[in-house]
């Protein structure tokens, strides 16, 4: 047998969707593959000093929790890690890893963690995919997601399983139009060709998509055509944007943007408060489940009249927007530009008047006149995954709200901060996990913290 080859345990799985065993020597091992009492053949691929890393070879013996996955793609693609895991499992996972990083990271012992939040749809439940264009050496391309653990491969999707069945329409026509027009794809590892990335966002309220073509500089070749074909074949795509990126980065942001037709937004509903999603501006990528993860927040802050109110990291507006109805005054801040200029015009066509936006970083809004001068009570943050900067946090503490409302798509960093939080003199009774990304291991998390 290889030396490398050995017989493991699986015991428990990793935030990072890790599978973790101990050797005979009791080292830790992170798998690729095999769940929680499964006993594995597995492969060391690297040895460090406080821990290994291997693949499973073979399941000797499988564990109750596993269930077939549905997708073609699953062995290969980097996408859903889960897939094989029963639901409620991935639940209690979930739950568990929010309550390792509350008691290790944060250091908190006496916070109650609910029980994950289950997400009605576990399939078609995003309204955002992003994929990739790659050259192969052979001239062939694809145009899919990653392989697993490979930037440099990407595989054709035949059908995604986390978005609509039009939605998977269109990939396909758009690789069968490439190639029958012969037009060039960006070759990742060279830095060369013209294709580079598909994003398509779908309102699930209305049906309505937009598809957005991100390529190296210049105009696309055949653009009439396209044109003309994707309104012809697909009505739905009420949008089409030709954004252009010359970056290295693998970025499907562009640098230059252009709507080849459409009004460059699709509107989604979300608890009543119509919503203009714009290419580059965030929004949360499961619709139906979005709705439940305000409900919590606003439950949890349960709004009044007098109340002042920051939503910090605001996006384009919607919890604001959804606070303002029943607050007295609500200032949302932004970095993304288009995402201020959606939250504007989505204050306008939802006839809320009490509702400002700043453009620019919270951490330098925060020290403002603006922020200092005027006595919030209530402060929301829903920053990006890294948490926030210990700076903007010193800040946010300093204007002592009486309750800060934290909603946060990782809980280690949601964990990190949460401790300076509490030892500024604030109390975390209670956090809810809300399970937006059925079959991997993210999990998002929203509490409250109160002034003592
Ligand atoms: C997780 S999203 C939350 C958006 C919004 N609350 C929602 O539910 O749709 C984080 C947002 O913070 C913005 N952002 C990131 N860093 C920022 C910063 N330093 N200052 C202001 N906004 C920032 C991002 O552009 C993004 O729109």
């Amino acid at each position: 047998m290889n030396d490398k080859l050995v017989e493991l345990e699986i015991k428990d799985l990793a935030f990072n969707g890790k599978a973790v065993a101990n050797n005979e020597e009791g080292k830790v091992v992170f798998l690729n593959g095999g769940l929680p009492g499964e006993k594995v053949l597995a492969e060391i691929v690297r040895s460090k000093p406080r821990y290994d890393e291997a693949i499973v070879k073979e399941i000797i013996s499988k564990s109750d929790l596993r269930i077939d996955p549905p997708c073609q793609h699953f062995d290969i693609c980097g996408g859903c890690t889960w897939q094989d895991l029963a639901y409620h499992a991935q639940l209690e996972f979930k739950q568990k890893q929010v309550v390792d990083c509350i008691e290790r990271i944060g250091g908190l012992k006496d916070v109650k963690v609910f029980t994950a939040v289950g997400s009605a749809e576990l399939f078609k439940y995003r309204n955002k995919m992003e994929f990739s264009f790659n050259a192969n050496e052979d001239k062939s391309f694809n145009l899919g997601l990653h392989v697993k653990r490979r930037f440099d491969k990407v595989f054709d999707i035949e059908k995604c399983f986390l978005q609509s069945d039009l939605a998977n329409e269109i990939v396909i026509w758009l690789r069968e139009f490439v190639q029958e027009h012969s037009i060039s794809v960006y070759d990742i590892l060279n830095h060369t060709g013209f294709m580079r990335f598909l994003v398509i966002r779908e309102a699930r309220s209305s049906g309505d998509i937009m598809v957005n073509i991100v390529t190296n500089y210049g105009e696309i070749p055949s653009r009439n055509e396209l044109i003309k074909k994707m309104k012809e074949f697909f009505p739905e795509v009420k949008n089409l944007i030709h954004s252009q990126n010359g970056q290295k980065s693998n970025s499907a942001v562009g640098e230059i943007e252009k709507v080849l037709y459409g009004l460059g937004y699709i509107e989604e509903q979300i608890l009543g408060c119509r919503l203009r999603i714009r290419s580059n501006t965030f929004f949360q990528t499961n619709s139906v489940q979005c709705e439940t993860l305000y409900r919590a927040a606003f439950d949890m802050i349960l709004p009044e009249k007098t109340d002042r109110v920051m939503d910090l990291y605001c996006g384009t507006g919607s919890i604001g927007l959804l606070i303002a109805k029943h607050a007295y005054k609500v200032v949302g801040v932004e970095v993304v530009e288009d995402a201020v200029v959606a939250a504007r015009e989505n204050a306008k066509v939802n006839n809320i008047n009490n509702i400002e936006f700043y453009h620019g970083d919270v951490k330098d809004f925060l020290r403002s006149e603006y922020a200092t001068d005027k006595s919030y009570n209530i402060i929301i943050i829903d920053p990006p995954r890294a948490g926030m900067t210990p700076k903007a946090l010193r800040r946010l503490i300093r204007l002592n709200p009486e309750k800060i409302l934290y909603i946060s798509c990782n809980p280690s960093t949601f964990a990190r901060d949460a401790a300076e939080i509490v030892k500024a003199g604030y109390l975390l009774p209670e956090v809810k996990p809300i399970d937006m990304f059925p079959h991997t291991m993210h999990i998002e998390v929203v509490g409250v913290f109160y002034r003592e």
